[in-house]
Formats: C-alpha cells, structure tokens, sequence
C-alpha cells in the first residue's frame, strides 16, 4: 500500500512537472516577441503608391509611413533641407518597433538601443546593425517611398 502511494505519487509529479514545461513552453511562444527578419533589398512602395505630404516632414521631424511589401512602418525624415530618406523601424537588435525619432535619434524601448536619425547608424547596442534605409523621392508636394537601399 505504502509502495503505491510512493509510486502513484511520483506519477502525479512527472504529469505536473510535464505539465508545467508545456504551460511554461506555450506561455513563452505566446509572449516572446519573435524577433522579425529585415528584408534588404524587398521592393516597397508599390510602385511609388505610398506617399505622404512633404509638408508633413520638417527639418528633423519625420511622418510615418508604412511599407506595403512588409506592413511595418517606415519613418520619413528630413535630416537637412530637401534631403529625404526612410528608415525602418524595426530594431536590427530583435524586432521591435523603434519610437519616431526625437533630438536626432530612434530609440528603441525594448533594450535601449539608439540609432542616428539622419543615417540610421547604430549609436548604442545592444544592436549593432544600422536600421534599413529607403530611398525617398520628392514629386511636387508629396514624398514617395522608394526601395530598400543595399547596405
Ligand atoms: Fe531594440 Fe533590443 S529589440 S534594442
């Protein structure tokens, strides 16, 4: 009777602890964020269908757009009068969203990674590669996405 109870015990444990692993295993795959690939090169813009009023982008502010080969959003910036470009804003650390850009810089409020808002060079890690550049052209009054630059 004594040895059933050890035995019929130690089964309860193992289906717990099973249990347990499984519960702590989908709990990770639902919560983790998944880190998100960063297609170089993909096309955006569709085009040139995404636009957005040039007027909306001052000298070192942005508007965000977003990049309908991928759905993630792209910051359109003015770093100097009448030079436009887009940078992701996907973090090249783990994938999250980087904010807009404030005083020169994206920051990233997953791990505190910065980027240079005028080049999207890495100016603090955790992440060590610069954030994905687009090529932004002006026509008229509007500010058309272009294609991801090759690094
Ligand atoms: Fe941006 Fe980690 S995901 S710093």
């Amino acid at each position: 009777m004594r040895r059933r109870i050890v035995v019929d015990g130690g089964i309860a444990a193992v289906a717990l602890g099973g249990a347990g692993l499984l519960l702590g295993s989908l709990t990770a795959t639902i919560v983790r964020k998944k880190p998100r690939p960063v297609t170089a090169g993909a096309p955006a813009g569709g085009g040139g269908t995404v636009s957005a009023p040039a007027d909306a982008v001052p000298v070192g502010g942005s508007t965000a757009v977003q990049d309908p080969a991928t759905g993630d959003t792209v910051y359109l910036v003015q770093p100097e009068a009448g030079q436009y470009c887009g940078f992701s804003s996907i973090c090249t650390h783990a994938g999250c969203t980087v904010d807009p850009p404030k005083d020169g810089q994206f920051s990233c409020p997953c791990h505190g990674s910065r980027f240079d808002a005028a080049t999207g060079a890495v100016l603090a890690g955790p992440a060590v590669k610069p954030l994905p550049r687009y090529t932004v052209s002006k026509s008229g009054d509007r500010l058309e996405l272009g294609p991801i630059q090759q690094s």
